[in-house]
């Protein structure tokens, strides 16, 4: 059997899925190829039994770039068997509606749904979770991963409930795609920055450049995917309208020695502990 999986991380959380699946299904004898959106578009996945599309939600949605990409994917001859693998920073129902778009895309190119997984992983964007809140998110979605596998496997279909109205909801939240240009002609750099040109390297639409002077020009085609403000090693990028929700530094995923202060205690409280409460749960079970 050959996988292929089409990704695209911003921040490296989704990108941590992926590697998990790949890893997961390779030691059960799937032949699995990976494709990386950032390195452009592919348009045909024939030869391949299981296509999966991963990403991270954005605004309840996916990510514009992850749409153009499922647009140039030519429509398959035969049907092909599709699985959505999506990661976010918390477990809101309404999160589910992130794929409609995306399923509309594929839909019109012979692709049909049979497994869709949303992950919790540590926010990109709004406030830093706890380093003990992302080393246990990760910690359950690779506790998770092998058994959803399994299920996909097995051909054990397993959707995500779509709220009512979800795909109206869904096509108002598509403002985020052209809010997040507007929020591009706020972004600059502050004093802190030294000219390194990681920002430059790394966006994945090719948004930010640097002039001869050193200075940072940002463009007007952002996707505001967080990326140069999360991974800056100076912390110099101001994120435009939303300064006060970046977040900047990887995640170690390792579980802290120390105490933290968790500010954000009350948070979606209720979500965070369904989720893994279900997951312990399946977890343990799977081990009996
Ligand atoms: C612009 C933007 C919008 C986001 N919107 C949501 C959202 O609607 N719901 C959510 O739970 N997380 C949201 N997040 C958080 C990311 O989905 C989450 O941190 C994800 O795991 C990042 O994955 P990546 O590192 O692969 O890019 C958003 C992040 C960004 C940058
Ligand atoms: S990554 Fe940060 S320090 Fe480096 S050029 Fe960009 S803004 Fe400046
Ligand atoms: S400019 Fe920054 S936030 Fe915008 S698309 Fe590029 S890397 Fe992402």
């Amino acid at each position: 059997m050959k996988a292929i999986l089409c990704y695209f991380s911003a921040t490296g959380n989704t990108k941590k899925c992926v590697e998990e699946y790949k890893k997961n299904l390779e030691s059960l004898n799937v032949e699995v190829s990976i494709h990386n959106i950032d390195d452009g578009f592919i348009s045909d996945t024939s030869n391949y039994d299981l296509v999966f599309f991963a990403y991270p939600i954005h605004g309840f949605n996916a990510p514009e770039n992850v749409l153009k990409f499922a647009k140039h994917l030519k429509k398959e001859e035969k049907k092909k068997r599709l699985i959505i693998l999506k990661t976010s920073g918390e477990h809101l129902r309404i999160n589910n509606i992130s794929s409609y778009s995306l399923l509309r895309i594929l839909k019109r190119r012979n692709y049909y749904l049979t497994n869709e997984y949303h992950y919790l992983m540590p926010y990109d964007i709004i406030f830093r979770h706890t380093d003990l809140m992302a080393y246990n998110m990760y910690e359950t979605m690779k506790g998770l991963i092998p058994l959803d596998i399994k299920d996909i496997l097995d051909n054990k279909q397993v959707k995500l409930k779509y709220m009512p109205f979800g795909h109206i909801i869904q096509l108002i939240m598509l403002i985020e795609h052209p809010g997040a240009k507007i929020n591009g002609w706020f972004m600059h750099t502050n004093k802190n920055c030294v000219s390194c040109g990681m920002c430059e390297k790394i966006c994945p639409v090719k948004n930010i450049t640097i002039d001869d002077k050193g200075k940072v020009h940002f463009k007007n085609h952002c996707l505001m995917c967080t990326r140069c403000a999360f991974l800056c090693p100076k912390n110099a990028i101001v994120f435009g309208l939303f300064n006060s929700w970046k977040v900047n530094g990887k995640y170690s995923f390792i579980k802290p020695d120390y105490e933290e202060i968790n500010k954000h205690k009350r948070y979606c409280k209720g979500s965070y502990e369904r989720y893994f409460n279900e997951a312990s749960k399946r977890i343990e079970e799977s081990i009996k």
